[in-house]
């Protein structure tokens, strides 16, 4: 079937047309970039505009960096404070007239690359998916199965948020080295591994396409990898949870 993908980020809005059955982009993608903190009429207008830009009727998945629990978003930690609390889904449904389901952004990605990525995923009991963008999101996978809206990117380390001490913005913004920042993403996979002994870990999101340039400075002892579909995941993720609510899985 084929579906539109969204993914919300915190730069940017972008979309494509997925078929769910191999988690193929049949479109070109579409990507808007946006203020930081853009209020939430903003981004709505964006996938408006996305889903006409492709022509598309039919049902919306949408990625949402935050906590997300039955279309509402209870976290807005790199967005404008207005979208805690907003029924996104209904929103978009509202804008679009599509069926609309929003999940946790990192738990899209993380489901299409247990489906369509690296073979490895789906070798192991206790998978912790990764993305390091804007900020640092997971999705944990047992026995393939996912434990939705885990928040580790926020998991306090030395007192700072695991994502204020190693995600892309951060090495971005201190323009850190790759050793220096692969020193900071170690600690913060020791303390994943201390916390939830994980079988393996994939490494998704911006920074996932730039993997062998920092592979070599990650010294945790659980084995760690890029993601296959790169940050294309996102949206491929959004358009098959929009095929489980509305197809059927
Ligand atoms: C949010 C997560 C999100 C991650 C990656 C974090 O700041 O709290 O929900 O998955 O960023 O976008």
């Amino acid at each position: 079937m084929i579906l539109l993908g969204i993914d919300i980020g915190g730069s940017a809005t972008k979309g494509a047309l997925v078929d769910s059955s191999t988690g193929a982009l049949v479109s070109e993608r579409i990507r808007y970039e946006t203020k930081p903190l853009e209020k939430p009429n903003v981004i709505i207008n964006l996938v408006e505009q996305i889903r006409k830009d492709l022509n598309y009727h039919g049902p919306i998945g949408v990625g949402y960096p935050g906590i997300i629990k039955q279309g509402i978003c209870l976290t807005a930690a790199n967005m404008h404070k207005n979208f805690v609390n907003a029924d996104v889904a209904k929103m978009i449904q509202t804008k679009t007239n599509q069926p609309t389901v929003v999940v946790n952004d990192a738990d899209a990605a993380g489901l299409a690359e247990m489906r369509f990525g690296v073979e490895e995923a789906r070798q192991h009991r206790v998978v912790m998916f990764l993305t390091i963008g804007t900020g640092i999101g997971s999705a944990i996978f047992v026995d393939e199965q996912l434990m939705p809206n885990t928040e580790f990117g926020h998991l306090k380390i030395r007192g700072k948020d695991a994502e204020h001490r190693a995600s892309d913005a951060v090495r971005r913004m201190e323009k850190l080295s790759w050793k220096r920042w692969g020193k900071r993403f170690t600690e913060v996979l020791n303390n994943y591994e201390f916390l939830l002994n994980p079988d393996l870990f994939i490494l998704g999101g911006g920074l996932s396409t730039q993997f062998d340039l920092f592979a070599e400075y990650l010294k945790n002892s659980v084995k760690t990898i890029p993601a296959k579909l790169k940050n294309m995941a996102g949206i491929v993720g959004a358009a098959i949870a929009a095929h489980e609510a509305f197809q059927g899985k």
